[in-house]
């Protein structure tokens, strides 16, 4: 039970309350828009909670057959067919987590979860591929597993594209789209003919609530914080407030990059560092203030419980030895029980706002500089879950095949953001 409850933070209540998760509904969590929003948004969706609700509905229907109008790559679902009259997209698209979201530690564990659990292998895709084609196996009737059967509509392709152009673009063999820039505000720029059948346009595809359904739970979490609750960060912050959506820092200039924590320059563009060494740092002791501000990013840094970001301080000699016993660490993290009923701290930034670290040791004669460096490991969780799940002999060998592939990626996926020297004063 415990590593199907860690088999992943965003998923553990769907699989362990779903009765729970769905009775509450997401206007208890979340405000209501103004007033004045509601009137004159040009296309089909006049709030974004009918167009969440309806949009991203699960699990979405096949697509059937697509429409005789549709020619060549119109007729496919798959990305490189889309990248075919749109490479600047899928270009970028390709290079993303998103393109990659039936990795090997999401894939190491749906190979035995459709057998053993289809519905909780589906409850997965919700986030990593929704589309029905990307499914294994389709129920049949409510039920055990034994009422689910082989999807018919099932392409192998499809699902190992995670989260294709069509999870978020395609509804119906219709594709859906934000309006064109140059359209004038109160204009309805959606089409019905030209290229696949033209396009419906709506404004939600540029506002934060279009990532909501991915990204936020709508069920609480421990200490009153969603496991995962990166738009009501947002929605509460200064980015929130002034409407600056996670597209203009996820998607800028409408670019499909979704760089995050996975990220170096990304992730240095969230925080800055002030690092001072203290005014009696002369003597036998040496003191500093290490001080962390998260300016760039528009919710907590980070914002999952999955990264940890490390403050490493230390000691040196003149020739850069390091002084024993000289280390701290501070850890930015928001840390959970293994049962993920309790939280055990949470040390993350809230976005605006600052930590700072006191750093102090005694002084040895041959210390001549003080070195910091914030190392991140944005894999930290996973990388112990990946072991642990290894531990458990009754997976199969596909499945254990992926998961030590998974295990060594998020082993080397940390990197630095700052490393810099201090020299003492005499
Ligand atoms: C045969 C070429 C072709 C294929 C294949 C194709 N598209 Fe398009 N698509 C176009 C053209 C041309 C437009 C511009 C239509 C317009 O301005 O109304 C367009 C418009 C769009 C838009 C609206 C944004 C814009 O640039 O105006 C989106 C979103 C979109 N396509 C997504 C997709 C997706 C997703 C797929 C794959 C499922 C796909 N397209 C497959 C040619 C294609
Ligand atoms: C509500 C959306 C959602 C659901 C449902 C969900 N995930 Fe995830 N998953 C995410 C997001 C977002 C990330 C990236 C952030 C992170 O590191 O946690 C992620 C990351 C992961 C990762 C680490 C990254 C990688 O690709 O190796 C694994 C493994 C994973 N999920 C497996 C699962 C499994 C298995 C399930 C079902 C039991 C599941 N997820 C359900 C959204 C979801
Ligand atoms: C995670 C969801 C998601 C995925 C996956 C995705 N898109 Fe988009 N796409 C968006 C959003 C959101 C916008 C609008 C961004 C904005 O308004 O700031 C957009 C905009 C577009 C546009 C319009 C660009 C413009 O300049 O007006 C095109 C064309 C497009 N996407 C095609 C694609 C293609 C092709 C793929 C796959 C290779 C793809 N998208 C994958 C969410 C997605
Ligand atoms: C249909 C579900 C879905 C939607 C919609 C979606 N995402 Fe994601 N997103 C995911 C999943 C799943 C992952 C993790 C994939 C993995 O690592 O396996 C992810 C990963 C990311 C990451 C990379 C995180 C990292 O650890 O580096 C960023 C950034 C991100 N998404 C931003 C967005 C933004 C911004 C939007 C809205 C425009 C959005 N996403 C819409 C499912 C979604
Ligand atoms: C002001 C810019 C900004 C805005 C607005 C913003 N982000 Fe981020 N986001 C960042 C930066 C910078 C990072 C990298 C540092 C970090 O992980 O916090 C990041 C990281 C992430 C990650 C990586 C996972 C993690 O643990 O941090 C995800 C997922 C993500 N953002 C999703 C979103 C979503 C969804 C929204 C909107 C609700 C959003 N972001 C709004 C700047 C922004």
């Amino acid at each position: 039970m415990r590593l199907k409850l860690g088999i992943c933070i965003v998923s553990i209540v769907f699989l362990t309350l779903p009765a729970f998760s769905r009775k509450i509904s997401k206007s208890f969590f979340f405000p209501s828009v103004q007033a004045s929003e509601k009137k004159g948004i040009p296309g089909k969706w006049k709030h974004w909670r009918d167009f969440v609700n309806e949009y991203f509905r699960y699990p979405l229907p096949p697509m059937g057959e697509a429409p005789k109008s549709y020619k060549g790559a119109e007729r496919s679902l798959s990305p490189e067919r889309c990248g075919s009259c749109h490479p600047e997209q899928y270009e970028q698209w390709r290079t993303t987590l998103h393109a990659r979201a039936m990795s090997p530690g999401v894939y190491g564990q749906l190979v035995d979860m459709w057998k053993t659990n289809p519905g909780g292998a589906q409850s997965c895709n919700e986030c990593h591929a929704p589309l029905a084609e990307q499914q294994k196996r389709a129920k049949q009737s409510a039920g055990p597993p034994a009422n689910w059967r082989k999807n018919p509509v099932h392409d192998p392709e499809l699902e190992m594209s995670g989260l294709a152009c069509a999870s978020c673009h395609v509804r119906d063999w219709r594709v859906h789209g934000p309006r064109k820039k140059e359209t004038p505000e109160g204009v309805d720029d959606t089409t019905g003919n030209g290229p696949h059948g033209g396009v419906e346009r709506t404004l939600f595809f540029s506002r934060s609530e279009f990532c909501m359904s991915c990204h936020q739970h709508t069920f609480p979490g421990p200490n009153g914080k969603s496991i995962q609750n990166t738009y009501n960060e947002w929605k509460n912050s200064l980015w929130g407030e002034e409407g600056v959506a996670c597209q203009s820092c996820h998607m800028p200039d409408r670019a499909h990059l979704w760089r995050g924590i996975h990220d170096k320059d990304m992730t240095q563009s969230a925080v800055q560092i002030d690092v001072s060494l203290g005014a009696e740092a002369r003597g036998e002791i040496v003191t500093a203030e290490i001080k962390l501000t998260n300016s760039g990013a528009g919710h907590y840094f980070p914002t999952y419980i999955t990264p940890s970001v490390d403050v490493i301080s230390e000691l040196e000699d003149k020739n850069g030895r390091r002084i024993p016993g000289s280390r701290q660490i501070n850890v930015i993290e928001r840390k959970l029980s293994s049962d993920f009923s309790r939280e055990i701290h949470d040390t993350r930034i809230p976005p605006q706002k600052s930590i700072t670290f006191r750093y102090r040791r005694g002084r040895r004669e041959d210390a001549a500089r003080l070195r910091v460096r914030v190392h991140v490991r944005p894999d930290a969780f996973y990388h112990n879950f990946f072991i642990e799940f290894l531990k458990n002999p009754a997976i199969s060998s596909l499945a254990r095949k992926f998961i030590t592939q998974a295990r060594d990626i998020a082993a080397s996926s940390g990197f630095d953001i700052y490393d810099e020297k201090f020299e003492l004063k005499n």
